[in-house]
């Protein structure tokens, strides 16, 4: 790409116009529609504010090893990029590094795969260290095996703080040695953040809270109505991947008992390999947590699809989907059903004790959700007898206070006591008062 683009870029303002190029591969088995496919990369770009001034769709019969596209596909891109003068082309697959550059050559533009995209998107939302981190490995990783001119427009909009490797030539001055340096010293700082983190949890764990943590598909609405539940100012928009790493608050039960909720990245289709490990890290508390809320979608036309992704990553991740107790399946944006449709999910839900439907922006269906919480967490408590003398009062009313006392007998040495109780309490009962269980 001749260089006088980069800087004549240098001075535009406004949002990046991108060409985005869908490939559909004959060969390749799809589980969602052509449409669907072209919805999500729109919603993608638009996640990093893009703007989309063409989408194409080209048949593949066969991928070209060299440029993925063949002459005349080629061809057509160049007439196309004339035309409506993109800064970039998106290419909604996993192209390799050769690909990458010749593709970049022929069109005399930058090109980025849907794994750059991706990471530019990860990039830009990850708060945490840990997510920071993670995402900087991923991209790393990426980049070792691509040494081409990274694309510099959304880096300087981040305020060059990104991971894209800098603006102008810089990037491909690195060699893969200073890029192998900074990987080593990335996974020993992922060591000491991880450790901290396990640290955080078992210290959570002594808490008397259970967590309830949200998951689904990017947009199901987590975010939204995760605020609608806590008043947590928490980045809710129209954008895929608002959220990467896991936000938490406490929220208080109709019941009165308290949780912690907690807040998660959103899934997609596809996730290239080079960021599972920067997603698993955003999950690792919800595999741990009391309560998995599975928020769906109810108005998108590829939910069915939605939901199985999500499924089969938690599969994935250890989580044996339709045995887990833990499972709460919540349709949300119920407003945008018709009434038949609401009708018959509500029928469902009504006998179904892991489902419930609500709608986060009008407020709906909240207090059927939380019951379904309580009694998942309720159904967790540990049944057990204790024997506390009459003198230590103080224990016998914490447990009054914190756990169900189902029986009680007055026995001669002190108060015969049954009870239901959390786990988390459980154990913060045997340490803070000594007692061991009959
Ligand atoms: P990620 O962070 O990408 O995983 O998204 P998310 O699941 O946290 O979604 P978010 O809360 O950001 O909401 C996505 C979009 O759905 C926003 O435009 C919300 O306003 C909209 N939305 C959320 N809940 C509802 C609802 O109950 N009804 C309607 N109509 N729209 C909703």
């Amino acid at each position: 790409m001749p260089k006088a683009k980069f800087e004549s870029d240098a001075i535009k303002t406004g949002p990046d116009k991108v060409f985005i190029v869908v490939p559909y591969v004959q060969s390749k088995s799809y589980t969602r529609s052509i449409d669907n496919i072209e919805r999500e990369i729109i919603g993608l770009a638009q996640a990093i504010t893009l703007e989309v001034v063409l989408v194409e769709i080209f048949n593949i019969g066969r991928v070209q090893a060299g440029h993925f596209f063949g002459s005349g596909q080629r061809d057509k891109m160049c007439m196309l990029i004339d035309e409506h003068k993109p800064d970039l082309v998106i290419v909604n697959a996993a192209l390799s590094p050769v690909q990458q550059r010749n593709l970049e050559k022929d069109l005399h533009c930058k090109v980025i795969d849907r794994t750059g995209l991706i990471l530019e998107i990860f990039g830009a939302r990850a708060q945490t260290k840990e997510g920071r981190l993670q995402v900087e490995l991923a991209a790393l990783d990426y980049q070792k095996s691509r040494l081409v001119r990274s694309w510099t427009h959304l880096e300087r909009q981040r305020g060059g703080a990104g991971f894209m490797g800098g603006p102008g030539e810089r990037q491909i001055e690195i060699d893969r040695r200073l890029i192998n340096d900074r990987i080593t010293k990335i996974k020993k700082e992922l060591e000491v953040v991880k450790r901290t983190r396990v640290l955080g949890r078992k210290s959570r764990e002594r808490k008397p809270y259970p967590i309830v943590a949200f998951v689904g598909y990017t947009n199901a609405g987590k975010s939204t109505l995760f605020n609608a539940l806590t008043g947590a100012d928490i980045f809710a928009k129209d954008l895929l991947f608002a959220t990467l790493d896991p936000t938490m608050r406490r929220l208080e039960l109709p019941n009165g008992s308290d949780v912690i909720l907690s807040d998660t990245v959103g899934f997609i289709s596809d996730l290239p390999t080079q960021l599972v490990a920067a997603f698993r890290a955003t999950l690792e508390e919800a595999l741990h947590a009391d309560v998995l809320v599975h928020v769906i979608d109810c108005g998108a036309e590829e939910r069915t699809a939605q939901k199985e992704d999500v499924m089969h990553i938690l599969e994935g991740l250890g989580i044996s989907y339709d045995d887990d107790a833990r499972i709460l399946e919540v349709y949300n944006k119920a407003d945008l059903l018709d009434e038949d449709e609401l009708c018959d999910l509500n029928r469902k839900a009504k006998f179904d004790q892991r489902l419930a439907i609500v709608s986060a922006i009008e407020r709906i269906g909240f207090s059927d959700f939380l019951d379904k919480i309580s009694n998942i967490i309720y159904e967790q408590r540990v049944k057990k007898i204790f024997s506390i003398p009459y003198q230590d009062g103080k224990a016998l009313s914490w447990l009054y206070d914190h756990a169900e006392v189902i029986e009680k007998a007055d026995e001669e040495q002190g108060v015969r006591v049954f009870v239901s109780i959390e786990p988390a309490d459980l154990s913060k009962f045997l340490t803070h008062y000594g007692y061991q269980a009959e």
